[in-house]
C-alpha cells in the first residue's frame, strides 16, 4: 500500500482514496466545506488547502500517491485555508443562535470553530434577491447561500433531476432553478437531496423553521433585531463569545430533539434515515448512512410524513352495530373479534377464514399474521399483496434460478455497462434506484434501453426507447434470446457450466424469430436486431422490471423470459448483472418472506412439505393444515360462493387496490364478519363489523425487507398516538384471546423465533441489524449474508439454474369496436398507490391534488380534448369520471391513470382476469370506451407541479466557470491548478 507523511505522521493508504478522504480517516483536521464523501470533489470553497513540497493541493481533489508529504498546518496552508474562508462568510451572515441549522452539524460554523475565526475580514455582502418560499416543503435563502455548489453537484449528478446551476458569470452568482424560475414553478421534483447536503442553513426544511431553535420561533422583526445586536457587538468580542453562546444554546437543542433511525414506509428501494423529532413535530428526515440510499431520498421518504399527525388517524376502535359504526374500548373491540372468529371456525371450519397480512407492516407482524392463521385457527387461506404485483416476477425467478428476489443489490445496478428496463416507471415508482441508473448513465458511459407503453423520464433519458404492443413483452424478450442463440453470441461456456434444459428451450423459440416478434410487438426488426447487439456488446446487463411486466395475463411468463435472456448471455453470478424485479411497497418482499402465503411457510418452505411442517409443528406446539390455502383473488371468489364467511385484513386498502373493485366490494359486503385494522378509515373500512386502530411505521419498531432482499430496522420514532396500538400487538392480543398463550414483549423476539424455524434467516437477530447495519438474505447461522445471490452456485438441488421454456399466448381484454381504447395504470411520484397516506401531506396535494387520464395529442384533437376536459371512461367492468390530461407520454389510442384516487379509482375499470400461474391480475390489459363529457374545468395538474419546469442539465456544478471569473483567484499563493474532475 502505498504510504503518506501527514503532519508528520505516515500512514497507509488505501485503494483511490482521496488525501480528504485519509485526513478524516486517520483523525487529522482540515477544514473541507464543500466535500461532501457522498459527492466527491466539487472545488468550489477552496478551504481544504495543504502544503506538499511547498505547493498548495486542494485536499479533497487529490487522489493519494506514495511517498507523498502533506502539511495541513503549515503557514502556507493555514493562511490560505483562512482566506478562503474568509470568502465564504462573506456570503453568509453568521446568527447561529437564532439559526435553526445550529444542531451541531453545521458546516460554516464548525468550520469558522475549527479555523478560530474571530473576525470577518470580508464583511457580508447581501444578494440582490428575494428568499424563495414557493417550494411548499423547503426555502432558498441566498443571503445566506455560500455558493459551494454542493446543491448543484446533487441536483445535477446525483439525483440528476438537472434542475440546479449556478451563474457563475453574474456579477452576484447564486444557485438557479431552471435557469431563473421560481421553485415553485421549476421542475424540482423536491427530492430533498439539495437540502440534505446544504452546509448551512441556505437551504432548509420548512418542518425546520421555527421549530428547532430556542428563540428561532420569534417574529421576524424580533429575530431581524437580534441578529443586529450580535452583528453589532460582534468587531469588539469576536467570534469566540458568540460561539460560545451559540453552542450553549445548540447543547441544549440536543435535549429536545430526538433523531431516531428508520426505514421509509413508501416504495420498495428501503431508504433509511434519522427522523428529528420534537415531541410529536417532525422537524425533518435526515438520510445519510442509509446502505440503500446514502444521501438520496424521493418526495414521499424525505417530505410524506403529514399522515402521522393527521386528525383523520382512527384512535379508537369501531364496531358495526345496526348498520352503524360506534366507537368501542380496546376490550370490547377484541372480545368481539376472538369471539366470532372462534365462532365461525367451530360452525364452517377453519377454512371459512382468511387473512390479509399488509406490506406496509413489519416482517415481524406479517410472521404473527399467518402464524394466526396456521397455528391458532388452523388455515393456510394467509396472502398479502404481492399477489398483486410482484408474485409473476417470483415465479420466473423460481422457475429459472431458485430464489424469488433480485439476485443482487442497487449497487449491481450501478456497475452494469447496460441496463435494460421492462416496464417499469422506475423514475417516479423506485426513484432512488432511477437516481443510480441516471447518475450511471450519464457520468460513465452506461448504455440504457427502455422497454414501455408511456414515453417517461426514463424512456426519454434512454439510448434506445421500444414501444411495444400492450402485454407483448415476452414476444421480443423471447425472439432476441433465439436471436443471440442463432447467431452464436450467446455465452455458451457460462450454460455448459451453470444451465439445464438448453435443448427444450431452444425447441421452445422457434415461433420466436425476430419477423414473428415484429409482428406481435409494432417494434421493428432493425430495432429488435439493435437492442440485441446492444445486449451481445455489454459484458455486465441487469435487467429491471415491474408491473408493466407483472400485471398481465402472461405476467410469470415474461418474466420466465426475462431471466431466461440473462442466463443465455450468462448476466448471473458476476457483479453488475443479474434480476432485478422492483418491488412496490416498502415490505412487500418481506410480507412474502414471512410466509404471509397460501403455499409457503416464513422462508419459502411449503406447507406440504412432512419435514418443513414437522419443524413448525414442534416450535408452534400445535398440528398445521397441510393443504394450500386460498390467495386474495381466490378469497374473493370463495366470498361469492358463500364458502368464506370471515376475514380479518391488515393495512390494505384492498377494495380499491384489488383488480374489479366493484365485484371484490360486493364479496366484502357479503362476508358474515370482518376485521380490517388500519390507521385512517380506508374504503375497504367501510364494510368491516371491526375496526382496529393500528400504528404506521414511525409509531413501532421492527424490520423491513427492501427490494434488494435488504433486512433492516426500524425504531420507535413517536410513541404511538393515543388509542392506536403496533399492529403486532394487536395480533397478538387477537392470537392470546383465542387461545394461543404468546408472549412477546417485542419484536426481537419475534425474529428470534424466525431465525430458529427458517434456513434463509438463520443468522438474522437485531444485534446484527442494529442502527444502519443490514443483513441480505439469505443469512448463515454465522450471520453471512448475500448482496449478489449465486456467486458459486443457483439455488436449486445440483446447484445448475434451468432454462423454463414459454410460449406466446396474448393479452386479455383486447380493444374492440365498442371498448377502443387501451387503458394503462400505475403510481405517480408524488402519491403512493391509491394515496391514503400521501394525500395527507399538504404540499403532495398543492403539487398532485387528484388523479387524471392522460390522453395522447392525436387522440385529444381527434375527440377535442383538452387537459381540465371531464371525460367517462367505461369498460366491461365499470365506469369513472375523470379530467384528462392531454401528453404526449402516451401516443395513438393508449390511456394511462395514475392509481391515486378514492374517488375514481382505476380499479372499477378493471377486470377479474389473471395470470393463471399467480392469480395476479391482468390490471394492465383494460379495454374503455371514453365519453367526452361537456364540463372543461381547470388541468388536473396545476403548473407548479414538476412535470411543467425546463431542466438544464450540466456537468455538476461546473466549477471552473468559477475559477475563470475575472474576480476569482486562488487563496494562498501558488495553488497548484492541476485537480481535474472526479
Ligand atoms: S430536484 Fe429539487 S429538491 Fe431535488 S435536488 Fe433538485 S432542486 Fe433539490
Ligand atoms: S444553497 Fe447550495 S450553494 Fe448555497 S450553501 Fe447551500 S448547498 Fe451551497
Ligand atoms: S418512497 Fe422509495 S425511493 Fe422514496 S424515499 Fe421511500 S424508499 Fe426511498
Ligand atoms: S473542500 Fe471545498 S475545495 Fe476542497
Amino acid at each position: 500500500m502505498p504510504k503518506v507523511a501527514i503532519d508528520g505522521v505516515v500512514h497507509e493508504t488505501q485503494p483511490n482514496e482521496l488525501l480528504i478522504d485519509l485526513i478524516n480517516r486517520t483523525g487529522g483536521s482540515v477544514p473541507h466545506v464543500c466535500y461532501h464523501p457522498q459527492l466527491g470533489p466539487v472545488q468550489t470553497c477552496d478551504t481544504c488547502m495543504v502544503e506538499e513540497n511547498g505547493r498548495l493541493l486542494r485536499a479533497c481533489a487529490i487522489g493519494v500517491a506514495d511517498g507523498m508529504t502533506i502539511s495541513t498546518k503549515s503557514a502556507k496552508a493555514s493562511a490560505a485555508q483562512v482566506e478562503a474562508f474568509d470568502r465564504i462568510l462573506s456570503n453568509h451572515m453568521l446568527y447561529c443562535t437564532v439559526c435553526d441549522n445550529n444542531n451541531g452539524n453545521c458546516t460554516v460554523h464548525n468550520t469558522t470553530k475549527l479555523l478560530a475565526i474571530s473576525h470577518q475580514r470580508i464583511p457580508f455582502r447581501s444578494k440582490p434577491y428575494e428568499v424563495d418560499n414557493t417550494n411548499p416543503f423547503y426555502r432558498y435563502d441566498p443571503d445566506q447561500c455560500i455558493l459551494c455548489g454542493r446543491c448543484v453537484e446533487a441536483c445535477q449528478n446525483v439525483e440528476v433531476n438537472e434542475t440546479l446551476s449556478i451563474n457563475w458569470e453574474d456579477p452576484n452568482p447564486r444557485v438557479l432553478w431552471d435557469g431563473g424560475s421560481t421553485i415553485g414553478e421549476s421542475s424540482c421534483v423536491s427530492c430533498g437531496h439539495c437540502v440534505t447536503v446544504c452546509p448551512c442553513n441556505a437551504l432548509m426544511e420548512k418542518s425546520m423553521l421555527g421549530h428547532a431553535g430556542f428563540l428561532t420561533c420569534l417574529r421576524k422583526s424580533a429575530l431581524s433585531g437580534m441578529i443586529d445586536v450580535v452583528k453589532g457587538v460582534e468587531p469588539e468580542t469576536g467570534y469566540g463569545a458568540i460561539l460560545q453562546i451559540s453552542e450553549a444554546e445548540e447543547a441544549m437543542r440536543e435535549h429536545r430533539i430526538r433523531k431516531t433511525k428508520t426505514v421509509c414506509t413508501y416504495c420498495g428501494v428501503g431508504c433509511s434515515f434519522d427522523v428529528w423529532t420534537k415531541d410529536r413535530h417532525i422537524l425533518k428526515v435526515a438520510p445519510e448512512h442509509g446502505p440503500a440510499n446514502g444521501i438520496s431520498t424521493c418526495v414521499k421518504g424525505k417530505f410524506g410524513w403529514g399522515h402521522i399527525n393527521n386528525e383523520d388517524r382512527l384512535t379508537t376502535p369501531l364496531i358495526r352495530e345496526e348498520g352503524k359504526f360506534r366507537q368501542a374500548s380496546w376490550d370490547e373491540a377484541l372480545a368481539l373479534v376472538a369471539h366470532k372468529l372462534s365462532e365461525l371456525k367451530t360452525k364452517s371450519g377453519p377454512d371459512s377464514i382468511a387473512f390479509i397480512s399488509s406490506s406496509k407492516c413489519t416482517n415481524e407482524e406479517s410472521y404473527l399474521m399467518q402464524k394466526l392463521a396456521r397455528a391458532v385457527i388452523g388455515t393456510n387461506n394467509v396472502d398479502n399483496c404481492s399477489r398483486y404485483c410482484q408474485s409473476p416476477a417470483t415465479m420466473g425467478l423460481f422457475r429459472t434460478v431458485g430464489y424469488g428476489g433480485d439476485s443482487g443489490s442497487i449497487s449491481d445496478m450501478e456497475k452494469a455497462d447496460l441496463v435494460l428496463i421492462v416496464g417499469s416507471n422506475t423514475a417516479e415508482s423506485h426513484p432512488v434506484i432511477a437516481t443510480r441508473v441516471k447518475s450511471s448513465h450519464k457520468l460513465d458511459g452506461q448504455k440504457l434501453i427502455v422497454s414501455d407503453l408511456r414515453e417517461h423520464e426514463m424512456a426519454r433519458r434512454a439510448d434506445l426507447f421500444l414501444h411495444p404492443r400492450p402485454g407483448t413483452d415476452l414476444a421480443w424478450l423471447s425472439a432476441i434470446s433465439r436471436y443471440l442463440l442463432d447467431n452464436g453470441v450467446a455465452d455458451t461456456k457460462f450454460l455448459d457450466q451453470w444451465a439445464n434444459g438448453l435443448a427444450e428451450y431452444r425447441k421452445s423459440l422457434e415461433p420466436f424469430t425476430m419477423e414473428a416478434a415484429a409482428r406481435i410487438s409494432g417494434v421493428p426488426e432493425e430495432t429488435l436486431k439493435t437492442v440485441a447487439q446492444m445486449i451481445s456488446e455489454a459484458e455486465r446487463m441487469c435487467i429491471l422490471w415491474a408491473m408493466g411486466v407483472t400485471q398481465h395475463s402472461q405476467g410469470s411468463d415474461t418474466s420466465t423470459a426475462i431471466s431466461n435472456l440473462l442466463l443465455i448471455t450468462g448476466n448471473y453470478m458476476r457483479p453488475g448483472t443479474g434480476a432485478y424485479p422492483l418491488r412496490g411497497h416498502n415490505n412487500v418482499q418481506g410480507a412474502s418472506d414471512h410466509g404471509a402465503m397460501p403455499n409457503m411457510l416464513p422462508g419459502y418452505q411449503s406447507v406440504d412439505d412432512p419435514e418443513v411442517r414437522q419443524r413448525f409443528e414442534t416450535g408452534w406446539k400445535v398440528k398445521l393444515p397441510s393443504a394450500k390455502g386460498l390467495d386474495n383473488h381466490q378469497m374473493v371468489e370463495a366470498i361469492h360462493e358463500g364458502k368464506l364467511n370471515g376475514m380479518y385484513l391488515i393495512g390494505e386498502e384492498m377494495s380499491i387496490v384489488d383488480s374489479n373493485a366493484n365485484y371484490v366490494g360486493d364479496a366484502f359486503a357479503k362476508l358474515e364478519f370482518f376485521v380490517v385494522q388500519d390507521i385512517f378509515f380506508s374504503n375497504t373500512c367501510r364494510y368491516a363489523d371491526v375496526v382496529l386502530p393500528g400504528a404506521p411505521s414511525l409509531e413501532k419498531e421492527g424490520t423491513f425487507t427492501s427490494t434488494e432482499r435488504r433486512i433492516q430496522r426500524l425504531y420507535q420514532v413517536l410513541e404511538p398516538l393515543e388509542g392506536a396500538r403496533p399492529d403486532w400487538e394487536i395480533t397478538q392480543e387477537v392470537a392470546n384471546r383465542l387461545g394461543a398463550g404468546w408472549q412477546y414483549q417485542h419484536p426481537s423476539e419475534i425474529m428470534d423465533e424466525i431465525a430458529s424455524l427458517t434456513p434463509m434467516f438463520a443468522g438474522v437477530n437485531y444485534e446484527r441489524l442494529a442502527g444502519y447495519r443490514c443483513l441480505q438474505w439469505p443469512v448463515a447461522a454465522d450471520g453471512t449474508d448475500e448482496p449478489l445471490l449465486y456467486t458459486k452456485r443457483f439455488a436449486f438441488p445440483d446447484g445448475k439454474a434451468r432454462l423454463f421454456p414459454v410460449s406466446w399466448i396474448g393479452p386479455t381484454d383486447q380493444p374492440d369496436s365498442e371498448f377502443d381504447l387501451h387503458l394503462n395504470n400505475g403510481r405517480l411520484l408524488e402519491h403512493f398507490h391509491e394515496g391514503n397516506l400521501t394525500y395527507r401531506t399538504e404540499g403532495i396535494r398543492e403539487k398532485t391534488p387528484d388523479t387524471f387520464v392522460e390522453v395522447s395529442p392525436e387522440l385529444a384533437e381527434e375527440r377535442g380534448i383538452q387537459s381540465g376536459t371531464w371525460v367517462q371512461l367505461v369498460s366491461r367492468y365499470g365506469q369513472v369520471r375523470v379530467r384528462a390530461l392531454v401528453t404526449d407520454r402516451v401516443q395513438g389510442r393508449e390511456l394511462y391513470m395514475p392509481m391515486n384516487s378514492l374517488e375514481s379509482p382505476v380499479n372499477r375499470l378493471t377486470s377479474s382476469h389473471t395470470d393463471p400461474v399467480t392469480n395476479t391480475p391482468a390490471y394492465k390489459e383494460t379495454s374503455v370506451h371514453l365519453n367526452v363529457l361537456p364540463e372543461v374545468g381547470e388541468s388536473p395538474l396545476p403548473r407548479i407541479n414538476s412535470r411543467f419546469g425546463h431542466p438544464t442539465p450540466q456537468n455538476g456544478v461546473e466549477v471552473e466557470r468559477k475559477w475563470k471569473r475575472p474576480d476569482y483567484a486562488a487563496p494562498g499563493n501558488g495553488l497548484v491548478q492541476l485537480q481535474t474532475k472526479k
